[in-house]
């Protein structure tokens, strides 16, 4: 009896002594366990040319961090990725596993451990001039862009005239910030100008202030219209740019358009956010060319603001009222989706898309369902999305019109509505920009990765 008493007592020692020496091993290390977690899902924004406003890149920043980036990643406020991963999945998918947060939770919790900095694996680099190599044109403002030190939002039109030698196919267009922590967004499209119709391309302002103007007086002073005072082709959303956004790119020879061999970009617009001293900022515009005309095209489909499918009810919110909107598009032939992107102003509190076949089955395509006005990604599928003819996409959106809203722009709130055209964030949008081509069997298998 006595005995077997001891031997537990000996058990239960020898048991607690494994216990330690595993609790022990099992604190993180930033050479073992953090640095390849930050340098895989963070570093791609907080790098000295990235968009986040601090690097972390080394042992020494991140620690000096570590309290702030232990809260941010339990809260998955960090890195941003708003789509829902248990609905549909998307090339460039940025998230922490649980296994993941819990280890910067711990690392942080034990004292920042360092582990062995000589044998930390070391950040990747970015260079600040293109994400995709080698650019074939590269279009920069004529001025530097003064931006002032007022706290106030601003909006800019501007032009970029090009001509080039023939017609020719590009694969990716890519807006580069120069002053990165000064430039919100940037919906640009090319103007293409059919062979005769447009003499001096280089005519008019390049630049302008667009808060207070009206587009076609606008248009007017950047002299766009073709020599006959008709409009000129406008190939929509062919340069987009938000934060956290990079350019767009499929693998090669799946996609592409013919550029005209005289255009210009135009950037409708360009949104400074507000800025509490003066500053400036000089972006560029990178052009690649592709190397053989694909054989096939891609197109847009917008639904909802500014697009060609109706918002039920239209988007009128009441003050403190939380309401549900809901656009629809018939979809006639057999198409492949490529890309999406939801869209709404400060208002948005949810957003969900899918489609019904005709035979009633869901096809998922993306569930928002905490809106983030700050990240609004075009979001790429991993393989494209076959809709089948007879299908319809259905989007909702649920818009939150109440105090409860941190984000709500009027206090009290105000009745806010979709005003077409208006890019103000105290405005409200709905919408949802599809990137698609016409179906050819096997889409379904073609990944996107680049
Ligand atoms: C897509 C770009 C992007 C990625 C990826 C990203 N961040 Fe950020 N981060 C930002 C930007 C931009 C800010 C500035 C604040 C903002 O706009 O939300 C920021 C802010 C922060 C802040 C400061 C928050 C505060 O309130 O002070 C921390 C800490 C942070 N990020 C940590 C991380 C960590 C850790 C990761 C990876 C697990 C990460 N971020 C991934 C872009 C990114």
């Amino acid at each position: 009896m006595k005995g077997s008493f001891n031997l537990s007592i000996y058990i239960l020692i020898f048991i607690c002594g494994v216990c330690a020496a595993c609790f022990k091993k099992q604190v993180p290390t930033f050479e073992k366990d953090i640095a390849p977690i930050v340098y895989e899902n963070c570093t791609k924004c907080h790098n000295p040319n990235g968009i986040a406003p601090f690097s972390l890149t080394n042992f020494e920043n991140i620690k000096k961090r570590a309290k702030t980036i232990a809260f941010v990643t339990v809260n998955r406020m960090m890195p941003p990725w708003p789509a829902d991963p248990n609905y549909t999945h998307f090339v460039g998918e940025t998230l922490l596993s649980q296994n993941q947060i819990n280890l910067i939770q711990d690392w942080v919790k034990t004292g920042c451990e360092p582990g062995d900095l000589a044998k930390a694996p070391k950040a990747p680099e970015y260079k600040y001039k293109s994400f995709l190599g080698k650019p074939d044109m590269v279009l920069t403002y004529k001025d530097t862009v003064f931006i002032k030190g007022n706290y106030i939002d601003q909006f800019y039109l501007m032009k970029f005239p090009f001509e080039l030698e023939k017609d020719t196919i590009v694969s990716a267009v890519e807006f580069v910030p120069g002053n990165k922590k000064a430039v919100h967004h940037v919906n640009g499209h090319i103007i293409q100008y059919d062979e005769g119709k447009r003499s001096d391309i280089y005519s008019g302002k390049y630049i302008l202030n667009s808060a207070s103007t009206e587009a076609e007086r606008v248009y007017k002073e950047l002299d766009v219209a073709n020599d006959d005072g008709s409009y000129p082709v406008l190939t929509q959303s062919a340069v987009n740019y938000l934060p956290g956004v990079l350019p767009t790119v499929y693998p090669e020879g799946l996609s592409g358009y013919r550029l005209k061999k005289k255009g210009a970009f135009l950037f409708k617009d360009i949104h400074y956010g507000p800025s509490t001293r003066d500053t400036f900022d000089v972006s560029r515009i990178n052009v690649f060319f592709a190397k053989k005309m694909p054989g096939r095209i891609t197109r847009e489909l917008q639904m909802g603001t500014l697009g060609v499918t109706d918002i039920e009810p239209p988007l009128v919110i009441p003050p403190n009222e939380i309401k549900k909107f809901i656009t629809k598009a018939k979809i006639n032939k057999d198409i492949s989706l490529l890309t999406i992107n939801p869209h709404m102003h400060k208002l948005g509190k949810s957003f969900w898309a899918y489609a019904i076949t005709s035979a009633g089955d869901t096809i998922p395509l993306i569930r928002i369902r905490k809106w983030n006005f700050n990240w609004q990604y075009f979001y790429t599928f991993k393989k494209m999305v076959k809709i089948p003819a007879g299908s319809t996409i259905i989007v909702e959106g649920v818009f939150d019109n109440t105090i409860q809203n941190k984000n709500n722009p009027f206090h009290p709130p105000r009745e806010v509505a979709e005003r077409a055209g208006s890019m103000r964030a105290s405005d409200e949008m709905f919408q949802f920009i599809i990137t698609l081509m016409n179906y050819k069997t096997g889409d379904e298998k073609v990944s996107l990765e680049p």
